[in-house]
Parts: structure tokens; sequence; C-alpha cells
């Protein structure tokens, strides 16, 4: 025991000598006669130690890879894998080194054949040398003339494309550099779906998603020239320096970063879509940073290809994404834990129909889901495995169904479909129900004695125990009065007014039933859907006067407690300021959490500002009043003191009109209502919205009231110019930003004003306008006002304006500037990203 006990410690030492050792002799490079070795785990490490290559266990699998990973702060990633068609099993004998014609192999000893090699032909066989390159590049260069590549990483893409990194083609070695995604959270070997480059007959480029090579499921559209036509946001941004390439040997897509201390990757994630994910400032997380999410195609999971598998149903906020209908079962136990649902499902008893003796199948009753995509029509019943029927006639399917969808929010009508099995399993779930009918019912009628008792005398109780009180039960929402409500709360001109009143009297936030909203919006008919926010979907609803409501249903996902989601949405309720939308109540019961507001007739400031026919009817004076009315809702939730909310995504989309086309926002405070850790965690939900966001918040996480200053700079120019950010391709600058500040710089201001609307009466309030929103999208948060400031420029004629600075847009500039909490900001280019 003393011995064996000793032992692996001594191994231990051992290996840290070994590998001190082998750490002075090959940092960076590997050559001829140095093996890199699992059983040590020799590694080698970029040159500023940023990437590692050396060998690794996917999950518990006991199967080994040699990848190149990522060093994050205690989480490594693993970007690259040489081996991810073959494993390697015993790690004891694995190495990679150098063949005698110079290629780079990974070798067991168990196997005859090498498990991976870069297989080149008429390589110098004595100078050649691999290096791990500071972008996350593995080479194998000429040790004489390192410029020289043979062969490098960047070539051969796993599911990561990092800076650098090449998609397209090679066409002179017909090699795709496309991106394969792992099978799953933890098999790094490849998966069913690829994103690779497909030239169009008229030979423009496309990238395009694919199922099992076979399936495209999503397309950016065509190049022309600055941007595919599906993602106009990838065109010009302060963060990515987007180039595409096309001679006669390659054609290809790579990105650069402006800033190269900005972490940032681009990736096929196993669940089918493309990510892009900058590694950001969280204050949340322990370890201070962590991932977020800047963009994903498709958006949702739905989209993807057979993400459920064969049988597989999809289902939109619930605690699996995928589920089996009656009488299948997951294919295997594993796949709710690693998201793995490309098994699908299996029947759990075999079909009869091939065996003659055996007793006939049936069809099962699959009620109230979105068709699967596979079908086949056919005139007549002869179904085999599955079926559906409406006034249309007969779908039917053979063999797998595909994209089923179970409805949650009434988005997508269900229907019912009827699908094959086994007659046993009808057997199973009739059989022996004589008796257990009666002992059901005999169960019922005991249970239901008990409950009507209990509740007798709880009623009592609580009747004796609250008298006088009101306790916190839920109302009805087709009752709720909203005028008398709204009027009972004060109209919110004068804040501190309010509050006084308020204390006095302390609104508690009508709580209603679940039933009585499904009542006021139709079950969430796709009628009454206004519209999708980033929280989940809107509806609009009716109640019994004919007031109309919104109703915002929160996405289940969201992991906050109910206790806390009562105090927050609380909270938020006692903003009350009439250039803030009302929250009138929510509901909460169940996995539900639904909050009810004042309903605006007028929709959102981008359904007018960016439709060239509807953009006519806000004419200067309303565009005045806008900005007027948005300043002064920032500035309340800015200064309010007890409550100081950061809204973090002012956009257009989030400033509502009333009748009178009074501005409001909406969705103030969703960080709170959600609970901060939630936005966080759920990994689909993107933070932010690009065009809108200031630097500090898209690239380091940091926000504080000044990231809400640059978005309402950035909304006063859009309002102004009648111009989306994100859309902008005039006169060949980067965005409207910069195009605003070139015009101002050049006394030209007046150019920037929408066009279609002929010139206002005042020029001199625009002009002063557009220097204000310059103050505002200023690149250091410092140098920009505060909201305070802004309403009084906006509203004080007299106040004189600062000369803004040029807002950050172009790269390489470096000026670090320090904010009194002590955090550095970067300073890098400008604002054209929008993750919608
Ligand atoms: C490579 O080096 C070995 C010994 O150093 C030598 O025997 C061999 O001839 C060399 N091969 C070539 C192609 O230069
Ligand atoms: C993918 O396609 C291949 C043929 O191209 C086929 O053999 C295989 O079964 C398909 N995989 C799945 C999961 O359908
Ligand atoms: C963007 O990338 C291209 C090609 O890699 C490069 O030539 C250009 O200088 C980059 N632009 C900036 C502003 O870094
Ligand atoms: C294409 O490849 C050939 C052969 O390697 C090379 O001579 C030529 O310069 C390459 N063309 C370009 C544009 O890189
Ligand atoms: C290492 O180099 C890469 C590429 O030049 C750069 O992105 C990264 O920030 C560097 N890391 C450190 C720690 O200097
Ligand atoms: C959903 O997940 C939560 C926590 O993980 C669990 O308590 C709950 O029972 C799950 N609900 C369902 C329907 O599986
Ligand atoms: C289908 O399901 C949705 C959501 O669960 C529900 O609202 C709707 O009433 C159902 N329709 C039918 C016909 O059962
Ligand atoms: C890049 O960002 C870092 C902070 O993330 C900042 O300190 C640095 O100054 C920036 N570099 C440039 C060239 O803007």
């Amino acid at each position: 025991m003393g011995i064996d006990g000793i032992r692996p410690f001594l191994l231990f030492v051992l290996l840290l000598l070994l590998r001190a050792c082998f750490s002075i002799n090959a940092d960076d490079t590997l050559s001829k006669g140095q093996p890199l070795s699992a059983i040590t785990k020799d590694i080698i490490s970029s040159k500023n130690g940023t990437f590692e290559l050396g060998f690794f266990e996917a999950g518990t699998t006991s199967k080994f890879y040699l990848g190149i990973s990522f060093k994050l702060l205690m989480r490594p990633r693993i970007v690259w894998v040489a081996n991810r068609e073959n494993h390697l099993s015993n790690p004891s004998t694995s190495r990679l080194e150098f063949s005698e014609d110079g290629n780079l192999v990974l070798l067991e000893a168990s196997s005859k054949k090498p498990i991976w090699s870069t297989s080149l032909q008429n390589l110098p066989s004595n100078s050649t040398e691999a290096a791990l390159l500071d972008d996350g590049n593995f080479v194998l260069r000429d040790r004489s003339d390192p410029s020289t590549l043979f062969w490098e990483s960047f070539d051969h893409p796993t599911d990561t494309w990092l800076p650098g990194g090449k998609l397209g083609i090679d066409k002179v070695g017909k090699v795709p550099k496309q991106l394969i995604s792992w099978k799953n959270s933890e098999d790094p070997s490849p998966g069913l779906f690829s994103l690779s480059l497909r030239m169009e007959p008229n030979g423009s480029p496309v990238y395009i998603l694919e199922w099992n090579r076979s399936q495209v499921y999503w397309s950016t559209g065509v190049w022309n020239g600055n941007n595919f036509a599906s993602i106009p946001e990838m065109r010009r941004n302060y963060i990515y320096n987007y180039s595409f390439y096309s001679n006669e040997n390659e054609t290809y897509l790579t990105y650069s970063l402006y800033n190269a201390s900005f972490i940032s990757i681009f990736l096929l994630s196993y669940t089918g879509q493309v990510k892009q994910q900058a590694w950001r400032h969280d204050p949340s997380d322990s370890s201070g940073f962590s991932w977020y999410l800047f963009w994903v195609q498709p958006k949702s999971l739905s989209e993807v290809y057979a993400f459920c598998g064969p049988f597989g149903i999809y289902q939109v906020n619930a605690n699996t994404s995928c589920d089996c209908p009656k009488g299948f079962e997951p294919f295997s136990d594993n796949q709710i834990r690693l998201e793995d649902w490309s098994g699908g499902c299996l029947r759990r008893q075999p079909l009869q129909c091939e065996n003659r003796n055996a007793k006939n199948d049936w069809f099962q009753k699959i009620p109230n889901i979105t068709l699967p995509i596979n079908w086949k029509a056919y005139s007549a019943m002869s179904a085999r495995r599955s079926y559906t029927h409406n006034s249309n006639g007969c779908l039917i399917w053979e063999g797998a169904l595909l994209n089923m969808q179970r409805p949650w929010d009434g988005g997508k009508v269900g229907q019912d479909i009827y699908l094959r099995l086994s007659a046993d399993e009808r057997q199973i779930s009739t059989k022996g129900t004589k008796w257990k009918v009666w002992v059901i019912v005999a169960v019922l009628v005991a249970a239901t004695g008990l409950i009507l008792c209990l509740y007798v005398c709880f009623s009592i109780k609580r009747k004796l125990k609250h008298k006088g009180q009101t306790a916190a039960s839920s109302n009805d929402l087709m009752l709720f009065d909203v005028s008398t409500e709204i009027h009972a709360i004060g109209d919110g001109t004068n804040s501190q007014d309010n509050d006084k009143k308020r204390g006095k009297k302390d609104v508690e936030l009508p709580l209603f039933s679940y039933g009585s909203v499904l009542a006021a919006t139709d079950s969430f008919s796709t009628a009454n859907k206004l519209g999708e926010g980033g929280f989940g979907p809107v509806y609009k609803g009716k109640l019994l006067k004919g007031q109309e409501i919104a109703v915002k249903r929160l996405s289940r996902r969201s992991g906050q407690g109910l206790e806390e989601f009562r105090n927050e949405t609380t909270l938020i309720a006692k903003l009350q300021h009439r250039n803030l939308v009302k929250l009138l109540g929510c509901c909460i019961e169940g996995d539900e959490k639904i909050l009810i507001y004042e309903y605006m007739p007028n929709k959102s400031l981008d359904f007018y500002l960016f439709d060239p026919a509807k953009k006519k009817m806000l004419d200067w004076g309303t565009r005045i009043h806008i900005i007027e009315g948005i300043a002064q809702g920032l500035l309340y939730l800015h200064q309010y003191s007890r409550l100081r909310i950061i809204h973090r995504d002012m956009k257009p989309s989030n400033i509502l009109l009333d009748s009178e086309m009074n501005p409001k926002i909406s969705d103030f405070g969703m960080a709170r209502i959600v609970g901060d850790n939630a936005i966080q965690a759920n990994t689909n939900r993107i933070v932010g919205t690009f065009g809108y966001m200031s630097p500090e918040y898209a690239m380091e996480g940091l926000y504080s009231i000044k990231s809400d200053v640059f978005s309402f700079g950035v909304l006063l120019l859009e309002i102004v110019s009648g111009k989306k950010n994100t859309g902008f391709y005039n006169h060949g600058s980067l965005n409207l930003l910069r195009y605003a500040w070139e015009l101002w710089r050049d006394d030209q201001s007046l150019e920037l004003m929408d066009s279609t609307m002929g010139y206002p009466t005042s020029t001199s309030t625009l002009v002063r306008y557009i220097n204000i929103g310059l103050l505002c999208v200023q690149e250091n948060p410092a140098d920009r006002p505060s909201m305070l400031d802004v309403v009084s420029m906006i509203s004080n004629e007299h106040v004189p304006l600062l000369t803004p600075k040029q807002p950050a847009f172009t790269a390489g500039r470096n000026p670090t500037i320090n904010l009194a909490e002590n955090c550095s900001i970067n300073t890098v280019t400008f604002s054209a990203m929008e993750a919608r």
C-alpha cells in the first residue's frame, strides 16, 4: 500500500519535470525528434500563450483527440481538432511526430496506419517544423524559411472560424474550407450540420447551412460586393472587418478584429446554428467574464432542419427542446443531457405490418402540432405509416417525420396527425382499465371530500385572520378598468408629487388570473399577436369594457423565482411617466409570467421612420416632439432616485407611439424583471442590439447610464435623417454616425436631414439637434453628456453646445480612457450591426 501510494506521486513529479524540460525546448514549435506525447500531457503553446495544442478527452468517454484550445481563465475552449474522424483510445501510446518524409503524423501503437496526418507530398523532408502561431493557426513550415507554409490548420477548420481563418473553397485542391458542427456538446466527431460556400449558376457566392450535406435550411443570400443579401448588418461595423477574396486559386471569406485584444469567435454549434460570440466582462460570473452571443442564425431551433430528429417534436419554451410523441421514446438516454436529438424518437413497440399473423397496427392521434415538413400528398386514403387529413385532402408521410412542432403561443395553428403504432402499444394503454377505473374513481371521491373539507376549514381560518385586509389574490383581467387605473395613479407629469401621493397609499400591482388573460387575448391567438420582443411575444388583448391592452408573455426559460419576479414588477410599476409605457399588472401562474401594459395604437417608431411611405406622417414638428419625449423618459429612468434604471436596449422598435404620436419608452427594467443572470444564461438571447450599443457595452460588457446616452444619440440621428444606422450605404461612408460627423465637420449638417421631408421652418433647431446627437455618440463615455444635460440643451436654445469629438469609427486609434470605476474603455470604431 505504501509503495503504491508513493508511486503515483513520483510519477507525477517526474511528469512535472519532464514537462518543464519539454516546455523549455519547444514552446511554440515542434520539430523532428521531439514528439508530442499524450501520456506526459505535452503541449505546444503559442508565443503569447493564448492558444495551446495538446491532447484532450471528450467528456468522460475515453475518446482522446489532438486539438487546439483557446486559453480563457480556467475555461479553455477547443477551437480545432485534428483527428475528429478517428479518435485515439489509448493516450499512453499516442504521440504526434514527424514522419520520414517530413509530414506530421498522429500515431497510436495499436494501429498500423496513422490516426491522422498532414499527407503532403514532396516536402523537404529534413527541414520541416510545426508551429502554433499567435492567431491560433497551427502550421507546417520550412525551418530555414518560416514564411513558407506547406500546410495550415486554418485551411482545415472544424467547427470554429477564428479571426484570420478562411471559409470558402480551394479551387486547386478542390478542398472545401467549411465548418462542420460537433456531434454534440461533448463529441467533436463530425456532426450533421455544415456551413459551406456554394457558387450560384451565375457565379455569385452564397454560404449555406446544410443538414447531412444534402438539405439546405439557411443561406446568407448572394454576395453583392459589400455584404450578403440576408445579413446587411455584417457590413462594416466597429468590431469585425470582413473581406471576401476570389482569385484563380481560391475563393474565401475572412475577417479580422479591429481591436486584437477583443476576443470573439464564430462557430457552427452542434445545434445547427451559426453563432458569433464574444468573451466579455460579466460581473455576474465568478471569473468576471463569460461568452456573450452577438448574432445567431437561424434564430429558432425550430428552423434547424431535423433538429429533433425523426419523430421528435420541437417544443418552444419548455424545459427540453424536444419531446417524443406517445408510444415513442428517446433514441438514447443521453440525448436530453447532450442536447443531441439527431437520433430522434423510436417506437417502443415495432410495427407488425410485415407480420401476417399479428394483430393489426393502429393509428394514434397526436393532437395539435405543426405538420412535419417531409410529406407526400395522396388523394386516396392508403395510409401506411402516418397521416393527417383536412378539407384539402389527406397528407401522408412514409418513414420518419421531421420538424414537428408543438405550438405554445398560438403562433402556429396546430393540426392533428395520426401515427401508426403497434397493436401492443394499444394494449398497454387500455389493459386492465376496468379495475383501474374503479380504483381511480374511489381515490378521486375520497380526495375530493378531503380537499373540500380542508378548503372550508382553511377559508374560515383565513377569514378570521385577515379580517378587513385584502389578500393578494388574482383578479379578473376582463373586468379591469384601464382608465380608472391610469387616473388613480396619476398622469405622471410630476414625478415627485406622484411619489408623495403613492407614499401614502402604496399602489399594489394588480395580479391577474391566467384564465382571464387567455380570455382577453383569445387564447393568445395569432390574430392578436403584435410582435415578438426580445423577451417573448406581445399580444393585443381586449377587456369587457372594450379597452385594449398589450400582453407580454415572457419566455419560460427565464430563471427568476416568483417572489423576485413579483417584487421587481411591483418596483417597475411604480415608475410612472408620460413617456414610459405603463405597466398595469401581471400574471404569474405555474410556468407563466405575463406582463400587462397599456396598449399603444400607433405601433412603434421604426414602423414609420424607415418606411418610405409612412415616414411622411412624421413631420418635423412630430419628430422634434418625439425626440424631446424620449429624452424626458430616459431622464426620468436615469434620475429617478429610488430606482435608477439603465435601459440597455434603446432602439426605434422600443419607442411606442400613442394615439397622439406621443413617444413612450417600452421594455425598460426588463433586466430587473427577468433577472440579470437569466439574460446571460439564456444563450439564445442576444444582449442589446448592435447598431445602438455603445462600444464599451458591445465589446466589454460595461454599461452605465452613458451607454443609454449613446443609444439615444443614435436614435436622434436616425429620427432626423430618417435612415437606419445599420443599413446605411450612402456616400461610401461606413455608417450613419460617420456620415453625420463628416457633414457636421464640413458645416453641411443640413444634408443629413431626411430629404423626403422638405426643409423645416427652423433649420437651426435641427442643426442643434444633430450637434447634440453627435455629443451623445462620442467614443469616451465620460465625454458624453448626461440626460439632464441633453434635456437642458434640447429645451433651451441658449445653452451653448460643445464641439463633438469624432465618434469612434476608424480602427487604430488608441487613447486609453479610464472611467472613474477604473475600467479601461476600448476605443475602436463604430456602429453598424444590428441583431434582430
Ligand atoms: C536527412 O538527414 C539524415 C540524417 O541527418 C540524412 O541521413 C538524410 O540523408 C537526410 N535526407 C535528406 C533528404 O536530406
Ligand atoms: C446522411 O446521408 C447519407 C447518404 O448521403 C445517408 O447514408 C445517411 O443515412 C444520412 N444520415 C441521416 C442521419 O439521415
Ligand atoms: C480590413 O481587412 C483588410 C483585409 O484583411 C485590410 O486590408 C484592411 O486594412 C482592414 N481594415 C482595417 C480598418 O483594419
Ligand atoms: C495561384 O497558384 C499558382 C501556383 O501555385 C501561383 O503561381 C499563383 O501566383 C497563384 N495565384 C494567386 C493569385 O495567388
Ligand atoms: C496574442 O496574439 C493574438 C494574435 O495576435 C492576440 O489576439 C492576443 O490578444 C495576444 N494575446 C496576448 C495575451 O497578448
Ligand atoms: C423543468 O426544470 C425544473 C428545474 O430544472 C424542474 O424543477 C421542473 O420539474 C422541470 N419541469 C418539467 C416539466 O420537466
Ligand atoms: C393547441 O395548442 C395551443 C397551445 O397549447 C392551444 O392554445 C390551442 O388551444 C390548442 N388547439 C387545439 C385545437 O387543441
Ligand atoms: C482595444 O481594447 C482594449 C480594451 O479591450 C483597449 O485597452 C485598447 O486600447 C484597444 N486598442 C485599440 C487599438 O483601440
